[in-house]
């Protein structure tokens, strides 16, 4: 279910990942609440699924197809976003890959560079070409960077990922002083276990038990839900964080604070 916890109608809003657990729930979340949203990702059929989804609320949606590690995808991605509406307003960056469980002498090289080049050099590009759109604007906007609470304390055996991780708060931090004279607001979410394919898919990776996982991440016992995620990316592009910038909120059901 998702709340709406603020209007965004009238607002554009673009999100990186969008065929996924957290990016369709975003997706969703911003169509509900009036915004005409545009989401890209590298997969289509579940691409378009968000998409329906996403009408389904009554709301406005588009897909397009692109690799955030590609420059002139994403940009035609954001593109899309200005040509058909007009405009964008908020952005919610949450396209990420993680498939690695070894320490790091046994992290092959290639795997590393991939692992960078979608979660770093993506988000990199993505950014830049939403600030260009939003600079373009001149009404400011807000962008949401999905980080992990890997940026701060690590998984065993996630080198790659990890350093991915730091690299958003770095990225998401130094845009923030950059651009909020500019009226955009720039922030990071890092998230504990959320129940998506990507922790799915980590689980059966490692042979790991979901009760036991949940017990140890979360002070609530239970992983969290996209929604859960969603509400807060759209509290931090909403008016009623209009005075946080360069912020990493943990939405991780306290795991941090133990
Ligand atoms: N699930 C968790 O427990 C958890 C915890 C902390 C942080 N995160 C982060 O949250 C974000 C969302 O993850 P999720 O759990 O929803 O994962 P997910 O795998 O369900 O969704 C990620 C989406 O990104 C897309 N994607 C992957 N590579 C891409 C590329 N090169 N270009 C465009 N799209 C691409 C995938 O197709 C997928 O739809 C990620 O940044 C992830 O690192 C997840």
């Amino acid at each position: 279910m998702s709340r709406v916890i603020t209007s965004f109608t009238g607002e554009v809003a673009f999100v990186t990942g969008g065929s996924g657990g957290m990016g369709r729930a975003v997706s969703i979340a911003f169509a509900a609440a009036g915004a005409s949203v545009v989401l890209c990702d590298v997969a289509d059929d579940t691409g378009e699924e968000t998409v329906s989804l996403a009408r389904d609320t009554g709301g406005t949606a588009i897909f397009v197809h692109a690799d955030v590690a590609d420059a002139a995808q994403v940009e035609a991605a954001v593109g899309v976003a200005v040509e058909q509406f007009g405009r964008l307003d908020c952005a919610v960056n949450a396209a990420a890959i993680e498939n690695e469980s070894v320490p790091l002498h046994e992290c092959d090289d290639a795997s590393f560079d991939r692992m960078q080049a979608v979660n770093v050099r993506g988000l990199f590009l993505s950014m830049k070409a939403e600030l260009r759109a939003m600079l373009a604007g001149s009404h400011g906007g807000a962008i949401v960077n999905i980080a992990s609470t890997n940026s701060f304390r690590p998984q065993p055996n996630q080198p790659a990922y990890t350093a991915s991780k730091h690299a958003v708060l770095g990225l998401t931090r130094s845009a923030a002083i950059d651009y909020a004279p500019m009226g955009i607001r720039i922030n990071a979410i890092c998230p504990g276990g959320i129940d998506t394919p990507m922790l799915r898919n980590a689980m059966a990776r490692r042979g790991r038990d979901p009760q036991e996982v949940a017990g140890r991440l979360s002070l609530l016992g239970r992983f969290g839900r996209p929604e859960e995620i969603a509400a807060a990316a759209l509290w931090l592009c909403s008016e009623g964080s209009s005075y946080t910038l360069g912020h990493a909120l943990s939405v991780d059901a306290g795991y941090l604070a133990r």
